[in-house]
This record gives C-alpha cells, structure tokens and sequence, in this order.
C-alpha cells in the first residue's frame, strides 16, 4: 500500500458518516471506496457524494477488493458484530465510540481483533483536540506539580428525537455513553484509574425515555478527584475544561482558548481564534488514522482505552440510575439495566 492511497471502507452513513467522509477527503493519500448502511439509499447517497461504492451489506464491505480499513459508524448496539466480522477479515478497524454498550461485548470485540492480528481503534474523537494534548502533556511532564482534580462542564441543546435509537438505553447508552464518555475519559487521562464514581442525573423533556442531564464526582485510585457535568437541555452551550495541579491551573475555554497560571508566575495562554471548528478533531484523527495504517502501527486510541472509557461511563450511569456511589473496577455485564 505504500506510495498508493489508503482506502477507507464505512459501515454507517448517517450523521457521524457524514463528518468522517468529510474529514477523509482532507487527508491526503486516502480515499473513502465502499459504503453500506442498514437503509441503502444512505449508503447510496454517500458514496455518490464521494465518489465511493454503495455495496450490499457488511460482510460485501469488509470484503470489497482493497480495503486498507474500515470505520464502524453505526448505533453501538451493533458494533460488536460488525468489529468481529470486520476483524475475521483481517482488517484494522476504526469504531465510534462508544466502543460496544456492555464490558462483555467490548471484551469479546478486544479479544475478536486480538485473534486476527488487528488494530482496534476506538474513535475518542476529544483526544484530537490540539489544546487537550497540551494540557495533557503538562500533567503528564509534572510541570502542573501533583495532580489535584480536573473537570469537565459541557452543556448544548441536543434535541434527541423519541423514535431514534439514541432514546434508547440499550441501544445507546444514553447521555452517559453517547455524551458524557467524552468527559469521562478527559479524566481519565489526566487522573488515571478511577476507584468511585458518584452520579446525579434528571430528565427534562418528559418525552424522552433517558435523562438529559448528567452530573457526576470520581475520585482517583492514585489521589484526586473530577467533577462532570453534562447537559442536553442547555439554551445556552457553554464548554470549560480544566486541571487544578500543586504547581498551577490551566482550563480550556470553549474548545478554543487555554489559560492557567503556575505559582512560579508564569501564565498560560494560547487561542486558536474564534473560527476554530470542531471539525478539526476530525482530520487530525483521520490523518493519524491512514498514517498508522499506512505503517501498519497499533492505533493511538485503542480498543482497551475504548473499554476503559466504557467502564467509568457504565459506573456513572449506575450510580446516577441507583443514588449510590459505586466502585470500580465493574464487573462484565450480559445486558445493561433499562432503568433510568
Ligand atoms: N465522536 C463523536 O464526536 C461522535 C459524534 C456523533 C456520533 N458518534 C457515534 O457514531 C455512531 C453513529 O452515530 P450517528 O449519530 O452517526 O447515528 P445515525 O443514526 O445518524 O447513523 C447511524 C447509521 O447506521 C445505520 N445502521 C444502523 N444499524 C445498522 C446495521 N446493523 N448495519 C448497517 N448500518 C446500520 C443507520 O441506518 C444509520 O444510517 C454512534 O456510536 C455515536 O455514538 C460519535
């Protein structure tokens, strides 16, 4: 594959197919060739727009003639038969997050693309963010001091239709694996293993059969703590993200400008300008994508860290549904319980 393009193959043409599509055509050397989708004039609709072939169903996908990888951009119900036939093709796999619905599953994708001697990826797309890598890169180098507690506050107004899958917690996960993961495993990286979570959630719009609002507490195996909190229902959006460290403090201010200060007097303080669009996590994902394909290197983002975020998202979402806190490490689930 060397010298020639990466072709990218999608099981999924709907909304986050669309931004995908979108970002693999500003990568250079890849091209999107194959297309299915459960409604197949979806999938007919996309490849027309891009140039790709609409095919019959995942398994003419993960079998269409020179595909370097494919993307799992369906509900997340489903994600776990498609990686193992994805994988019983031999070939590097790219899955929205979040990765399955149930430890279990995601357990028995992990092992499935280990068995094949595939790459899974699992499609964190917040890790892109140019001024989270930098945060990152502070607390890691220690020059925030110990680590303190982060946050994570992020409010929009996402009407969630009744009749659509993401209304539906087996099919989803709701707010707390659809949205909240997001949050979560910002935290995550910067705090490292989580030992308990506390959750409050509510529901705003009685016609939905999932809450709306999520806010929950970890507190860190190695010391620390983090705060999330997360908003469907919002008029106004607003995102902040943030580190307390011994050292200093630095939050990132609606995706687009860090600031913080160091006891040592120096300030932090770098923008990216008001037309920074999100759309930008995108591209630095695809391209860091076809790069390690191109390779043939393990993905930054892997199926493991997938299951990690799944697990602390599962936590939340239990102690919210019960009003207690809960422990991790969680046991694997069969099926996840419907109340809400
Ligand atoms: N990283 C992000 O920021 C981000 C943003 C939005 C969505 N997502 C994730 O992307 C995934 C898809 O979300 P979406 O918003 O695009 O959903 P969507 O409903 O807009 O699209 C899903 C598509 O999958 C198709 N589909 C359903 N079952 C299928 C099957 N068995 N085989 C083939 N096609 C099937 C549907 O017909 C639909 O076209 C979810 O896991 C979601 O969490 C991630």
């Amino acid at each position: 594959m060397n010298g020639t393009k990466i072709n990218v193959g999608f099981i999924g043409a709907g909304s986050i197919a669309g931004t995908h599509a979108a970002a693999i055509a500003e990568v250079e050397g890849a091209r999107l060739v194959a297309i299915t989708d459960a409604l197949p004039e979806r999938a007919a609709a996309l490849a027309q727009e891009y140039g790709a072939a609409a095919v019959r169903d995942v398994e003419a996908l993960v079998r269409f003639p020179g595909l370097d990888v494919v993307y799992i951009l369906t509900p997340p119900a489903v994600h776990g038969e498609q990686i193992a036939a994805a994988a019983a093709a031999g070939l590097p796999i790219v899955c929205e997050k979040p990765l399955t619905v149930t430890l279990a599953e995601a357990d028995e994708a992990i092992a499935a693309a280990r068995a094949a001697g595939v790459p899974l990826m699992t499609a964190l797309s917040h890790r892109y963010h140019p001024l989270a890598a930098i945060v990152r890169a502070m607390v890691q180098s220690g020059e925030l001091g110990d680590f303190v507690a982060a946050w994570s506050h992020r409010l929009v107004n996402l009407p969630v239709e009744p009749d659509s899958w993401m209304n539906d917690l087996r099919a989803g996960g709701g707010l707390a694996l659809q949205y909240a993961m997001h949050d979560l495993d910002w935290a995550l990286t910067l705090g490292g293993a989580v030992a308990g979570v506390s959750a409050v959630q509510s529901q705003t719009n009685p016609e939905l059969a999932i809450a709306d609002n999520l806010w929950a507490l970890l507190r860190f195996a190695g010391g620390g703590s983090a705060s999330i909190g997360t908003s469907w229902s919002a008029a106004q959006p607003h995102v902040e993200r943030g580190v307390v460290g011994s050292r200093g403090n630095v939050r990132i201010v609606e995706q687009k400008r860090l600031v913080g200060a160091l006891h040592n007097g120096r300030t932090i303080e770098q923008d990216l300008g008001d037309d920074y669009d999100w759309f930008d996590v995108f591209v630095r994902e695809s391209r860091d994508v076809v790069d390690r394909v191109r390779r043939a290197e393990p993905f930054a983002v892997t199926g493991e860290d997938g299951r990690r975020a799944l697990e602390i998202s599962l936590a939340v979402l239990q102690a919210a549904q019960t009003e207690r806190p809960v422990a991790l490490p969680l046991a694997p689930e069969r099926e996840m319980e419907e109340r809400t």
